[in-house]
């Protein structure tokens, strides 16, 4: 990690074992989230806020439910229910709540650069939940994992090598963290990377991120293994990047007669929120190749895998995956010994890949 181990701040310097290791955790804790009583105890005694400043409805939601489910205590703040409506600063603001001794910070904000700032600032680990147009890690992970579960599920056979993998990414990629963090997670991982959209969105250095530039969507999503359509972000865009919404969706809009070009089994992707029939028809964003609700889900058993690997004691952050897995294993010891009978079996990392 480019600032240390104890924070998640973006995937850019995330090795490939440290991206197995966080969707190995998730992988196993995904089934808690469908028990009757969907709670552990790794957490307990452990504080996590939620610093966003800037709306949210999934990754703050989903955060908030992690921490829970991992019995920490979590905190939700807001920019209106704050004092930075008073014209405290960022800084003054994680001052104060590193002060009241939580353990984790989870911040989105407007500014890119904003968590790696904060990280500097405060002792407790931060989470990026997204700055700007800079990067969205835990986004870009939940994605990775309803990917990996989709061409590789857990107990069947038939896994695929990310190598083999061709995933087209749409839409306005030139403000989007969520593109940017999920380019640094399939370049580590070595699947091979289309994006596409209007040329005022798709600079050709991103060529540099290794990937292969369309403009035309029909042409980038022809025989692809995974479509990524992104959000037109009007709130990230200073200039007239298309001359109107109708033009937009008229070219780059993904419907079934686009799907269609794509490989037999396909799957679509979204971060959220959707503008349909914009950048995606609802035909296709509620039909059988849309694995937008799996992403939903797995984003609660992705963040519990963040939040464990960064918190619990020995975990060594998520720097290594021989050291992360014996503290999985050794932190569920101790949990299981205070009392926590189905951690174990919970938090066992998932026979290797
Ligand atoms: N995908 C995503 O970040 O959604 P929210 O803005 O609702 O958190």
């Amino acid at each position: 990690m480019a600032l240390g181990s104890r924070h998640l701040l973006g995937l850019e310097n995330v090795s490939a074992t440290d991206i197995a290791v966080l969707l190995d955790t998730a992988e196993s804790l995904v089934e808690v989230s469908r028990r009757e009583v969907k709670k552990l105890p790794t957490l307990r005694g452990k504080t996590v806020v939620n610093l966003f400043v800037e709306n949210s409805t999934r990754t703050r939601t989903s955060f908030e439910i992690a921490a829970k489910r991992l019995s920490a205590d979590a905190v939700n703040i807001s920019t209106s229910a704050s004092s930075m409506t008073k014209g405290e600063t960022l800084e003054d603001t994680a001052r104060n709540l590193a002060a009241m001794a939580p353990d984790c910070i989870v911040v989105r904000h407007p500014a890119s650069g904003a968590a790696r700032f904060l990280a500097g600032v405060v002792d407790c680990s931060i989470i990026n939940a997204g700055d700007g147009s800079h990067e969205h890690p835990t986004q870009a992970l939940l994605d990775l994992l309803t990917i990996r579960q989709r061409m590789n599920p857990p107990g069947g056979g038939g896994g695929r090598d990310w190598k083999d993998l061709v995933v087209t990414i749409v839409g306005d990629i030139l403000h989007s963290r969520v593109a940017r963090s999920n380019l640094y997670g399939l370049r580590t991982l070595g699947a091979k990377i289309r994006l596409c959209g209007p040329p005022t969105l798709l600079p050709e250095e991103f060529r540099s991120f290794g990937a292969e530039l369309y403009y035309d969507v029909g042409e980038a999503v022809k025989g692809a293994d995974v479509i990524m359509m992104l959000r037109i972000q009007h709130e990230r865009q200073m200039g007239n990047f298309f001359p109107s919404l109708n033009e937009y969706s008229r070219y780059y809009c993904l419907t079934a007669d686009v799907v269609a070009k794509a490989s037999p089994d396909v799957i679509i992707l979204h971060p959220g929120p959707l503008n349909r029939g914009i950048e995606i028809a609802s035909e296709v964003a509620d039909g059988p190749y849309s694995v937008i609700m799996s992403q939903v889900a797995n984003g609660v058993a992705l963040r519990m895998a963040v939040l464990y690997q960064l918190i619990v004691p020995g975990a060594d952050g998520i720097r290594g995956s021989e050291v992360s897995r014996t503290a999985v294993t050794a932190a569920d010891t101790r949990a299981q010994a205070e009392g926590g009978d189905e951690v174990r079996t919970a938090l066992r990392p998932a026979a290797p890949r």
